[in-house]
């Protein structure tokens, strides 16, 4: 399905562990549903029965795998959810919040890990041709941040990664944002009302300037 024929419109959230784009995701879908739309809010990996089943391997902090391991099961955990989920929910004209999705495979397979970004956009372009989101919202904060914020959790697999790992994902995030037009980067080190203070005004310009094409 291409961006003409859907109804619906394909929002992520993004950025590197830590970020806060658990809470802002929920704020996202809030202000949609404020604007009458009908919102799905899902994640990455996950959002089908066998896609959590494939997180649970992927996060599994005491197997790692090869990093082209991880990336094919990233895409199969992904094309399982734009089949069932992502692409039936926006053909139905519902609004689709999705946290984290193909960037974030770019930066931490990609950038993190060094697989080559030819690959990914391979694989992109074979799972969800077509199917990418509309407005992507990159929390961006240090990797002093991720890590400090993360103190507190049980860690899995890639939280359990050093400063070296995250300094490559964020930067990957960061220079992923400047090619591409659909990604909003917002500094997601400042304090939690002003950060959802700056998602509100990304989304709510999103939505004006859509209001506006009629
Ligand atoms: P996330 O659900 O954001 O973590 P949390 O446990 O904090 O809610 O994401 C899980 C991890 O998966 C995160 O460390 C990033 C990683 N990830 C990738 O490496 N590649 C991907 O394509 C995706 C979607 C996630």
């Amino acid at each position: 399905m291409d961006r003409a024929t859907r109804r619906g419109r394909f929002i992520t959230l993004e950025g590197p562990d830590g970020a806060g784009k658990t809470t802002q995701a929920e704020r996202v879908a809030g202000i949609l549903r404020a604007h009458g739309k009908e919102v799905v809010t899902t994640r990455e990996p996950g959002g089908t029965a066998l896609g959590n089943r494939l997180r649970q391997v992927l996060l599994d902090a005491e197997t790692p795998l090869q990093p082209t391991t991880e990336t094919l099961l990233m895409f199969a955990a992904r094309a399982e959810h734009v089949a069932h989920v992502i692409e039936p929910a926006l053909a139905a004209g519902h609004w689709v919040v999705c946290d984290r999705f193909t960037d974030s495979t770019f930066a931490y397979q990609g950038d993190g890990r060094g697989i080559a970004k030819r690959d990914i956009e391979a694989l992109a372009a074979f799972t969800h041709p077509g199917c990418w989101p509309d407005l992507t919202l990159c929390l961006d904060v240090p990797p002093a941040t991720s890590t400090e914020r993360m103190q507190e959790r049980t860690l899995d697999g890639f939280e359990r990664e050093d400063g070296g790992f995250y300094r490559r994902v964020r930067e990957g995030f960061v220079k992923r944002a400047e090619r591409e037009t659909r990604i909003v980067v917002i500094d997601g080190s400042r304090a939690l009302d002003v950060v959802t203070a700056a998602v509100q005004d990304a989304v709510e310009e999103f939505v004006r300037r859509l209001d506006a094409q009629g």
